[in-house]
């Protein structure tokens, strides 16, 4: 039996993906979305591969409580190590093509409340269960080589181990557990087109430095409708899907354009369409579906108060109550001291573009 321990950021989608491809791949967007991977909030990961004697079935828990490991993740993740040990041989244990995993997953943030907390589990999980059925000499310099980094932290000359996965065909392994964790896999900005397998990256965590991202938590309570649940139940049931599917592409290219112009007047209308738009597809949905909370909308009431006095704090949110804050660096104190003030009891995290999955704890030799 062997054993890593990898970490991942929530991936905030400035874009959403909201809406599957139906078909048997699983967790095929059928939009396209755009996400910034977050410092501060992480999940942590570790998991052991084996054989099932020496770990019975495969077996998760979250935060310590028990959670289903999705059979097509495990598939994938066996045919993932299978296609590199052909490859690479000499860079793998022994361990059985029908390996098991035990993963432990803790998150220092809460749980399914709207916060992506399956973004980064799913990218942590992948990033750690592929690293422990390498030897251990080749992890660290595996994971340094899908951000494009190498052990001194200095641009890597190589790009990619030969034989391993690049970030994008982890990604792909990422969505097999929940499609936003494809974007998790990378540091900064990425994008996952419509249709497509993975997410790739268009900007690194140094891109927009002054980036700031304020979430505001305002209820930790889990979810009763995950967001698999209710994207299905939006494309099933509501008039608004085709036009939104429509409307999405248009605004990710719009997103890209801003983002790389680190352009936040032009990005923050952008990032607003998309959210309102997508619950949009919840409103008109059978039965309406309503995440939002009396606190969710004086806090947007708030936001608009605040951009009318000049300031450019721009939300966006997800499948849950919480609301999420871009704004430059410049006037985050201005924009936090005032939202302070007027929801005291609101818990404020304040983020900025963080790194990709990493490599925390690892066997010796
Ligand atoms: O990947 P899932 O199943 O957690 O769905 C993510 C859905 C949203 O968070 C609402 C949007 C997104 O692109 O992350």
């Amino acid at each position: 039996m062997k054993f890593a321990t990898c970490s991942a950021g929530p991936n905030l989608a400035l874009v959403k993906y909201w809406g599957k491809i139906p078909g048997d791949e699983r967790n095929i967007p059928a939009t396209t979305s755009i996400g910034l991977t977050l410092s501060t909030l992480r999940t942590y990961t570790r998991v052991s591969i084996g054989s099932e004697r020496e770990l019975g079935k495969s077996s998760m828990t979250v935060n310590g409580k028990p959670e289903a490991v999705p059979q097509d993740f495990l598939l994938g993740l066996r045919a993932l190590i299978s296609a590199s040990r052909a490859a690479a041989p000499q860079a793998f244990h022994d361990i059985p093509a029908n390996a098991e995993i035990s993963v432990s997953s803790t998150n220092n943030f809460s749980t399914s409340a709207g916060l992506a907390s399956s973004a980064s589990g799913y990218a942590a999980l992948a990033a750690a269960a592929f690293a422990a059925a390498l030897k251990p000499d080749l992890r660290r310099e595996w994971l340094n080589s899908l951000s494009g980094r190498t052990e001194a932290e200095s641009p890597a000359t190589s790009g990619t181990v030969p034989g391993l996965p690049t970030a994008e065909q982890l990604s792909a392994l990422a969505r097999l557990g929940s499609g936003s964790a494809s974007r998790s896999v990378f540091a900064g900005f990425s994008r996952f087109s419509a249709g497509q397998p993975n997410a790739s990256q268009i900007f690194d965590e140094n891109h927009w430095p002054d980036l700031r991202v304020l979430v505001l938590t305002l209820s930790s309570r889990r979810k009763e409708v995950s967001s698999r649940a209710a994207m299905e139940a939006a494309r099933l049931t509501s008039p608004f899907y085709k036009t939104w599917i429509e409307e999405s592409a248009k605004l990710a290219d719009q997103a890209e354009l801003a983002i790389r112009r680190r352009d936040i007047a032009a990005l923050g209308p952008v990032m607003r369409s998309s959210y309102l738009q997508m619950f949009g597809t919840m409103f008109s949905s059978q039965p309406p579906l309503l995440y939002w909370l009396p606190g969710t909308v004086a806090v947007l009431q708030k936001l608009e108060e605040l951009r009318s006095a000049g300031m450019q704090a721009w939300e966006t949110m997800d499948a849950g109550p919480q609301v999420k804050i871009f704004m430059p660096e410049s006037q985050a104190s201005a924009i936090e001291a005032a939202l302070a003030q007027a929801f005291p009891e609101v818990p404020r995290t304040l983020c900025g573009p963080g790194s990709g999955v990493r490599l925390e704890e690892s066997e010796s030799g």
